[in-house]
Order: C-alpha cells, then structure tokens, then sequence
C-alpha cells in the first residue's frame, strides 16, 4: 500500500513536471517555423484513405491545416517532433487526441472515432514535408 502511495507521488510529480517543463519550453519558442511549403502542403494535403480523409476533413483539419492557429500544422514535423520528445511517443499523442491537451479539444470534434482511427490520423498529420 505504501508502496502504491510511493509510486503515485511519484507519478504526479512526473506529470506535473512534464507540464511545468512543457510550458517553459513548449513548441512556439523552439520549433522552427513551418516553410511555405509545408504552410500550402497542409492547405491541401488529405489522407488518401477515402473514409480517413472524409474524417480528417470535418474533424481535424479545421484546425491543423491552419498556419498561426496554435495548432501543429499537419506535415509540420518539427513541431509534431517535438510533441513525440515532450510526451514520450504515439500512444501519448493519442491521450492527448482523445481526452484533449490544452487549446486541444478532447476527441478534436470526431466523437466516435476510434483509437486506431485517432492514430491514423496522427500518423498522417506528423508525416514529413520538407
Ligand atoms: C478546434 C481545433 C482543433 C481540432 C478540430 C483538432 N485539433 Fe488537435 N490540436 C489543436 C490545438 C490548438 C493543438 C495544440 C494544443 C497545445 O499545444 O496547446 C492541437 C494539438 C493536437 C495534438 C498534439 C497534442 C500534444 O500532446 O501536444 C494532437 C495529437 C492532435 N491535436 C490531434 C488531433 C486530431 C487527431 C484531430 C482530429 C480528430 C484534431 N487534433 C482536431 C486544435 C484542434
């Protein structure tokens, strides 16, 4: 019992030091802007999976094919980069998709999208444009 006591504290130690060294150094200071290439790929850019695209189109891509929105702009990958390094991975993008993160709705206005779903979509937004 101590022990799980031990191993929450810490774990809410971790959690919000992840958060305090998140907003010290979060993306807008040290992630390179994106190129004009990748501000018109994002434009344009649609997962070639017709049902992913159709998803993408009236959940994430409202917010994430949008340059100077707050939002990591799909095929940014320096910015998505980053987010992999201060989460620790894929599987902690997903949390982030599916209960919210910040400025992020929770489920980012696709409410019955799957996890696999949620990562494929990721997956397709991290991709990288040079
Ligand atoms: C209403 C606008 C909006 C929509 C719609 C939206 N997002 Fe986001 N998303 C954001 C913003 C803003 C951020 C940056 C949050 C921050 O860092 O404060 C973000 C960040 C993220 C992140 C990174 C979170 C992190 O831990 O850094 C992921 C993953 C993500 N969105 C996935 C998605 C997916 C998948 C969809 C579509 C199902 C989606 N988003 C739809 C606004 C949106």
């Amino acid at each position: 019992m101590a022990r799980m006591i031990l191993m929450a504290g810490i774990a809410a130690i971790a959690a919000i030091g992840g958060i305090i060294f998140w907003s010290q150094t979060g993306p807008a200071e040290h992630v390179p802007a994106p190129t004009a290439a990748q501000i018109s790929y994002a434009d344009e850019a649609m997962p070639s999976d017709a049902a992913l695209a159709a998803i993408y189109d009236r959940s994430c891509r409202a917010c994430h094919a949008l340059e100077g929105f707050g939002a990591p702009l799909t095929g940014h990958s320096a910015d998505w980069q980053a987010r992999l390094d201060a989460r620790g991975g894929m599987q902690a993008l997903l949390i982030s998709a599916r209960d919210g993160y910040q400025d992020m709705p929770a489920k980012g206005l696709c409410n019955d999208c799957s996890d696999a779903q949620f990562l494929q979509l990721i997956e397709f937004m991290i991709e990288e444009v040079s």
